[in-house]
């Protein structure tokens, strides 16, 4: 079958912009997309740039967006494409920055790993060359969730909404690595410490959206939205409850014991605080919402049923204490 191929070229040091070229080749049963690039490469236009090693979903070097979405290129059958989309586009991962045509820079997806210190630390601050404590891990009673899974391939960032947005994100790889640390038995209770109080900085943990790309595009199941909620967990658990993220979810779970229900009058109040200037700048999304019939009565009695409520409460954090 022969096949049009939609790539997104770019050379960033002759072209004003990126442009799409199309290419026509003879595709076989099987055929990944990868196979497809590199016979382009070697047939058709030898100044295409891609990145590949393992051809095999072991590396993460080959991790590109295709018919839009971020895939493993040596992963991604042809006919499968075809069946879903009718056509195959190939362009570079969004959110990096090209070096050319399919090569992006991970420079800043590097430097965001090595910022949540991804190795065991036996000192509060990270940084001692001593070993962790010597210790076997049994893997049916250690879970590391399949983190360890990750092949860096940063299919995840360029999908990620928060890093669109916000370059400074450390970005679900970065999380994710951090939360296998975190579970790793051998490290210091001090030392965790210190991680989750780095992680709970603005760019950390609580600038996820939760949107879920992150784990829909990862070809390892690695789940990193879901690394992220444990960090947030353990990051409560541990104290860290000043971060704005950390009170909205204390202020919510406090609202909800007290009256049975959220109250959008006094949620402010939990996660801004008694901060003038903070509560200034929420007045107008108040306002609106009041106009709008929002806004319950901050002395709003509980709902009826509350003592169940608060019951629930009281169980589950016996249960937390017990386990
Ligand atoms: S869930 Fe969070 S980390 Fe994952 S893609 Fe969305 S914003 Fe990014
Ligand atoms: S978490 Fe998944 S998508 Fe992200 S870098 Fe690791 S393997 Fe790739
Ligand atoms: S070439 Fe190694 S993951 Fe695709």
């Amino acid at each position: 079958m022969r096949l049009t191929f939609t790539i997104t070229r770019f050379n960033p040091e002759t072209d004003p912009h990126p442009h799409d070229e199309p290419y026509r080749l003879d595709v076989g049963r099987g055929m990944t997309v990868l196979e497809a690039l590199i016979r382009i490469q070697h047939e058709q236009d030898g100044s295409l740039a891609l990145r590949y090693s393992c051809r095999s979903a072991i590396c993460g070097s080959c991790a590109m967006d295709i018919n839009g979405s971020e895939k493993l290129a040596c992963r991604t059958s042809i006919r499968k494409e075809l069946e879903r989309h009718r056509q195959v586009t190939v362009a570079p991962l969004r959110n990096f920055p090209v070096i050319k045509d399919l090569v992006v820079d991970m420079t800043a997806f590097w430097d965001n790993v090595r910022a949540v210190t991804p190795w065991l630390s036996a000192s509060p601050h990270g940084q001692s060359d001593q070993p962790a404590r010597p210790m076997t891990l049994s893997r049916d009673r250690y879970q590391f969730h399949n983190v360890d899974a990750c092949i860096m391939c940063g299919a995840c960032v360029a999908a990620c909404t928060s890093h669109e947005v916000s370059r400074g994100f450390l970005g679900p790889a970065a999380l994710a690595k951090a939360d296998r640390f975190l579970a790793d038995p051998r490290e210091p209770v001090a030392a965790k410490h210190t991680r989750l109080r780095f992680l709970e900085q603005p760019d950390g943990i609580w600038d996820c959206t939760r949107c879920n790309f992150c784990v829909e595009v990862c070809p390892k199941d690695v789940q990193p939205m879901e690394a992220i909620i444990r960090l947030r967990r353990a990051a409560i658990e541990a104290g860290l409850t000043r971060s704005g993220g950390a009170r909205h979810i204390t202020g919510f779970i406090g609202l909800i014991r007290l009256g049975g229900r959220l109250n959008e009058a006094l949620m402010p109040l939990h996660v801004v605080g008694f901060n003038f200037r903070r509560l200034l700048r929420v007045v107008p999304l108040g306002l609106r919402m009041l106009l709008k019939g929002k806004v319950p009565s901050p002395l709003a009695p509980p709902i009826p049923g509350i003592a169940q409520i608060r019951s629930i409460f009281d169980s589950l954090s016996r249960l937390t204490r017990i386990s």
